[in-house]
């Protein structure tokens, strides 16, 4: 299993480009699967969940290449409608085939996601929402089956914001017949995105951006022809290693409001930000400030920076409060930047850190994809070498993350 060894204590310095958001381009690719045809995905990122994806679409028959950035995906000959067990488990993103098959083919057996590294994650509104729009879906052996299923639209009120649950209904209601009103829909640039790609091959979503879709179903659609956004959370990871390192990064290719709500936190932090069209330059402190955060469904502070700030803040000339508000369990990195030497308290899903003036690198263990982030930056700024373990998840999550940090001055190197 490779391992990350970072000796820390560099300022990062430079520029760097920032590649397409993983969050944006999964349900892209689901939504591949409601046109047959060719569909062409740019600034796809190399990943492993996007390479994961592929696999699901090859196993229900679609024809697939991936050459740089770019995905070609053949959904002419899909036939099986089974995402089996097996790769559900290792990305729960996965589900995201489901209602495309359902709208397709009327029948679908998809698995059951599970658990996840910090906690239940259930998908009760993705099937309250499906059911909503006339799918009977039964779960039989962990799997959710449909089956004869014709999509309706009809009018759905989520009573959490999830953005997983929002692009599914809005992949179940571009083909459904008649018009789905969905209220209280997450509003991420990564839906938004999804929808925009799908207005552009004929469907009539309108709303997007706001917290009500009105979906007018289309009897057809267009094979898909798009470049994915740029990924708001690797943006704001290099910033936060900017922050905690003094450094001074220029991130490129970035739409800036899409992270607004992190730089400003850097910015009570102590960080100077400069905002471009499409770059954002941003320079660390010489010592962080501590700062208060509640992770909040966007425009609000994402829970996907909420342990990369920690490490922020573990820094910090005092204490800072940070609140996960969607996921009370994801903390599995405060043991971790423990062992490097922070003060951090747990109450419930609030964790309360103690600045301190100098973090000291040690061995640690990744134990989901925003953690290890955290303890990668952490890693940069201690003292010393710090050996990141499993950090499958890292490549989960960040496109060539050495290479990157390695041309921002960063001494790091991979280990197998
Ligand atoms: C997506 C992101 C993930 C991010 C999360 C929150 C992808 C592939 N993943 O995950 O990186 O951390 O948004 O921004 O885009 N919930 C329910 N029932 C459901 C679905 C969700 O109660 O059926 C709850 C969740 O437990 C959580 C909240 O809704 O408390 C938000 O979750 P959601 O936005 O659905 O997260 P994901 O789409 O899984």
């Amino acid at each position: 299993m490779d391992r990350l060894r970072i000796t820390g204590g560099r300022r990062l310095e430079g520029d760097v480009a920032i590649s397409g958001a993983k969050n944006a381009a999964l349900p892209i690719m689901a939504a591949t699967l409601l046109a047959p045809g060719v569909h062409r995905l740019r600034n796809v990122p190399r990943l492993r969940d996007t390479q994961t994806f592929a696999r699901v679409l090859e196993l229900l028959g679609a024809r697939l290449s991936f050459e740089g950035n770019e995905m070609t995906i053949d959904t002419s000959q899909v036939a099986s409608v089974e995402a089996p067990y097996e790769l559900v488990k290792t990305m729960r993103a996965s589900i995201y085939v489901l209602a495309p098959l359902l709208a397709r083919f009327g029948e679908a057996r998809v698995s059951l996601p599970g658990g996840c590294a910090w906690g239940p994650r259930p998908v009760n509104l993705h099937l309250a929402g499906l059911q909503a729009m006339g799918a009977k879906l039964d779960i039989e052996h962990g799997y959710i089956v449909g089956r004869g299923v014709k999509l309706r639209g009809a009018t759905f009120s989520f009573d959490v914001v999830s953005v997983g649950a929002t692009a599914q209904l809005m992949l179940a209601a571009v083909l459904a017949e008649g018009t789905a009103v969905l209220e209280n829909v997450a509003i991420e640039p990564d839906v938004t995105a999804l929808g925009e790609a799908l207005n552009d091959c004929g469907a009539r979503i309108e709303g997007l951006g706001t917290r009500r879709l009105t979906i007018r179903g289309v009897s057809a659609l267009r094979p898909i022809d798009a470049t994915i956004i740029p990924d708001r959370i690797e943006a704001a990871t290099f910033a936060a290693a900017a922050a905690m390192t003094g450094g001074r990064i220029r991130l490129r290719g970035v739409v800036p409001e899409h992270f607004e709500a992190s730089l400003h936190k850097l910015e009570e932090a102590g960080c100077a930000v400069e905002r471009g069209a499409e770059t954002v330059a941003v320079a660390g402190p010489p010592r962080p400030a501590p700062v208060n955060v509640a992770t909040q469904p966007y425009p609000g502070f994402p829970t996907d920076m909420q342990a990369q700030m920690i490490a922020v803040c573990a820094l910090a000339s005092g204490t800072s409060v940070i609140e996960d508000t969607i996921y009370l369990d994801r903390f599995t990195h405060v043991p971790e930047l423990a062992r490097m030497g922070a003060r951090i308290e747990l109450r419930g899903n609030v964790a309360v850190v103690k600045g301190v003036p100098r973090l000291s690198g040690a061995q640690v263990m990744a134990t989901d994809l925003r953690a290890s982030a955290s303890l990668v930056i952490a890693a940069l700024a201690a003292e010393g070498e710090t050996v990141i373990d499993r950090i499958y998840h890292l490549d989960r999550g960040y496109e060539a993350l050495e290479k990157k940090l390695a041309a921002l001055g960063a001494r790091v190197e991979r280990l197998s």
